[in-house]
């Protein structure tokens, strides 16, 4: 959804994948139909060196970068007594390490046209405590902190923010019993829309230059304390 907004608001777009390599090519395709170009590139963002090659291919095509999207992410429950090692590898590899070695590598090529855009995608996990879900709210925390950090490193050249999504509802997906609850104690009583998303992802890519460091919190008012 972020991908296909983006282009449809004139961005040529490249689709990174790790294990979709099938959706990942349908979406180039609806990207190109849109009239902007595309094209899908391989890499786990946990992988830095993979990282390094998936921005290489993307200056040797496009020549250039504008905005980077680091929307990668994964999310699991497990009790506090059960969590492993691997658990923390894993989650804070994709959802914290990754967005670095991107904005990392994005910058270097986004300096030399001297602008550019870093959107983050956190969570409201970032910002609220659930218990059962501590390794991923430790991981967007570091990521909202991560996102201030570059924002401080990366300016002027460079605005980066982060969107903070609360509980989103792809369509054809089930409301569930856990979903019930959550629109019941959201203040606007609904779950978000993948658009909600991509239309805060894409006024950060496209509005002035005046607004860094800062986290967009788009949740129906759940984490109004
Ligand atoms: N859905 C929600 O309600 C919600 C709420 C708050 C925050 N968020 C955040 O929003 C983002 C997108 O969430 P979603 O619900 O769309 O998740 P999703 O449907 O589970 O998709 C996760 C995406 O991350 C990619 N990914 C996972 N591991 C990767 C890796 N090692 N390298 C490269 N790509 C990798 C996946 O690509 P492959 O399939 O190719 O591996 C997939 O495109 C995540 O950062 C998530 O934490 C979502």
């Amino acid at each position: 959804m972020i991908a296909l907004t983006l282009a449809r608001a004139g961005a040529n777009v490249v689709v990174n994948y790790n294990q979709s390599r099938r959706n990942a090519h349908s979406t180039v395709k609806e990207i190109e139909r849109l009239g902007v170009e595309s094209m899908a590139v391989r890499a786990d963002v946990a992988n830095p060196a993979e990282v390094k090659a998936m921005f290489r291919a993307v200056e040797k095509r496009f020549k250039r970068l504008d905005i980077l999207v680091n929307n990668a992410g994964i999310f699991f429950p497990v009790h506090w007594e059960d969590l492993q090692e691997r658990d923390w590898d894993r989650i804070l590899g994709i959802n914290l390490k990754g967005p670095f070695f991107c904005a990392q590598a994005a910058a270097r090529i986004m300096r030399r046209h001297g602008r550019g855009r870093i959107i983050n995608i956190s969570s409201l996990g970032g910002i609220q405590a659930w218990p059962k879900y501590m390794h991923y709210c430790s991981s967007k925390a570091g990521l909202i902190m991560l996102t201030r950090c570059l924002a401080r490193a990366l300016a002027p050249d460079i605005c980066v923010n982060s969107v903070a999504p609360g509980t989103i509802l792809f369509p054809g997906e089930k409301r569930g019993p856990e979903m019930e609850k959550i629109i019941r104690s959201t203040p606007l009583k609904k779950a978000g829309r993948p658009e909600d998303i991509s239309e805060m992802v894409r006024y950060l890519a496209t509005c002035g230059d005046f607004v860094t460091g800062q986290v967009f919190v788009v949740d129906g008012g759940k984490s109004i304390p």
